[in-house]
């Protein structure tokens, strides 16, 4: 049911300028007070023949707001018990500033000056008052208060803020419900689904209650789209009269709406982890884009290993290979292969026996082959990799790269390395930096290819060694 259909669209058209308007009585009676105390003071005592005028003006606007109040309620959808506040104080404070005219023009005596100066201080705290509900009934009583420190909202009967939600950070420890579902309502719907502005009847502000629903029933139904007549208004075509949110106010993304369907398809639960649900990869990048993890992935610097076994390392280390932990806290390890005639191949060959722990690796000046970069292929923990000035390398050993998917850094200086290796490269997800001096790439080819990727920082020169 659509609380507008009884009520003629003009009446609503002149109702809404009544936010408007309000401000003008507001502004003007407390000049009108002001004025009026002031002049008890010898220097400002000019000021109290003008006083009758600023009243008046401020009563005529005063009467007129009532009117368009009175219009504006018409169009429904307020908590019926302030309204009734608002709207009799507003009428009060309205008959008080025009007897407040009359008593000011008044012969003076010493009890009509006690009447007058009563008056005045009555119609600013009903000002106050009403204004104060007016706000409520527009914004919901909670505006003021929200974001009030904790002794205020005390001092007004509120429960302490709630403590915000950790920012999500591992998309496993995102709670559907308080992390997707909850803010994504509060932010578009809320603002008329409150307890002072209950439009449709419809309560938005917990789980219960979009259960519940309003007054054509239940908003969600746990895994039925069509039943959910939440899910329906905001998939309506957003010119239609029910869809929501209404009036212009900026509707939800396709990717918010799938999220929202997500939730109701998997029971609609107050919360529950995203852990425990069965997520599929497009599902994962709507999450993922949603709460800000995009791109975020820990790389494999924050791996958790098991340590290399020590008799490896130790027979590694006797032949020469440099070989460290990457932090005090951490089992990963940096390698760098020593030189040996002809036995690069070997050497290369024993790393895979520390592949569940090797992170960075220079291979530098080792003369290996294409052949060589079929076993640096499986070390898929590899963020950099230093092949620098093996000069036999070309684009073919770069293709054996492709399952270094955690590859950050990559340096190919002095290699038969050429353009067709960016083909491998571009599905290098992670890699941010690129060393090619010195190769067979050109550099127009590099600089369209670095266009097209832009986390990608190119180095050309001998420098960044
Ligand atoms: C500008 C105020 C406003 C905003 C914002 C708003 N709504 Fe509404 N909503 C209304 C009004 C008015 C009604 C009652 C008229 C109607 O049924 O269309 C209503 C009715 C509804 C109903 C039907 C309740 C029932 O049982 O009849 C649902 C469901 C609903 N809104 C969901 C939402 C959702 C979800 C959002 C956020 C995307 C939202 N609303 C945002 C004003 C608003």
């Amino acid at each position: 049911m659509n609380e507008l259909d009884n009520v003629p669209d003009f009446v609503i058209f002149l109702g809404r300028f009544h936010p408007l308007l309000v401000h003008l009585p507001i502004g003007v009676l407390i000049i009108g007070i002001l004025m009026y105390f002031l002049a008890k003071k010898e220097k400002f005592q000019h000021l109290i023949k003008s006083v009758p005028f600023v009243l008046a003006l401020g009563a005529i606007s005063a009467v007129f707001t009532c009117v368009l109040g009175y219009l504006l309620s018409c169009q429904g959808g307020y908590d019926n018990d302030t309204l009734f506040n608002h709207k009799w104080l507003g009428i009060g404070v309205t008959v008080i500033s025009i007897l407040a005219y009359y008593s000011s023009v008044w012969v003076k005596t010493k009890k009509n000056n006690l009447v007058n100066s009563i008056i005045m201080v009555v119609i600013f705290i009903g000002l106050g008052f009403t204004g104060h509900l007016g706000g409520n009934l527009t914004h919901g009583s909670t505006y003021l208060t929200q974001y009030a420190p904790n002794p205020i909202r005390a001092v007004v009967g509120l429960p302490p803020k709630a403590e915000a939600r950790l920012a999500v950070t591992v998309l496993d420890s995102a709670d559907l419900y308080l992390d997707v579902v909850q803010p994504l309502i509060a932010n578009k719907c809320i603002s008329c689904h409150n307890t002072d502005k209950l439009k449709g009847n419809l309560l938005l502000t917990s789980h219960a209650n979009m259960l519940k629903g309003g007054e054509n029933g239940p908003s969600i139904v746990a895994g039925n789209l069509k039943e959910s007549e939440l899910f329906n208004r905001i998939t309506l075509p957003q010119h239609h009269k029910d869809f929501m949110p209404p009036e212009g106010k900026r509707p939800f993304s396709d990717e918010d709406v799938k999220l929202i369907e997500f939730w109701i398809l998997n029971g609609a639960k107050p919360n529950g982890l995203l852990a425990n649900l069965e997520l599929e990869d497009e599902q994962i990048e709507l999450f993922e884009n949603f709460l800000g993890l995009k791109g975020t992935k820990s790389n494999s610097l924050n791996a958790v290993v098991n340590p290399a076994d020590s008799t490896v390392i130790s027979a590694l280390r006797a032949k020469g290979f440099k070989i460290k932990t990457i932090s005090n806290t951490s089992n990963l390890l940096g390698v760098t292969v020593p030189y040996g005639e002809n036995k690069a191949a070997k050497h290369i060959k024993d790393l895979l026996s520390i592949k569940k722990q090797i992170v960075f690796l220079s291979l530098n000046s080792l003369n290996i082959k294409d052949e060589d970069l079929k076993t640096i292929g499986q070390l898929e923990l590899l963020t950099k990799l230093n092949l620098h000035s093996n000069f036999s390398i070309s684009s073919q050993g770069i293709s054996y790269l492709t399952k270094l998917q955690n590859l950050e850094s990559l340096n190919i200086y002095n290699t038969q390395v050429d353009n067709e290796a960016l083909k491998t490269i571009a599905n290098l997800k992670r890699l941010k930096r690129l060393y090619v001096w010195n190769t067979k790439m050109t550099q127009d080819k590099v600089e369209v290819f670095k266009n097209a990727n832009k986390r990608l920082i190119v180095s050309y020169g001998v420098s960044a060694l």
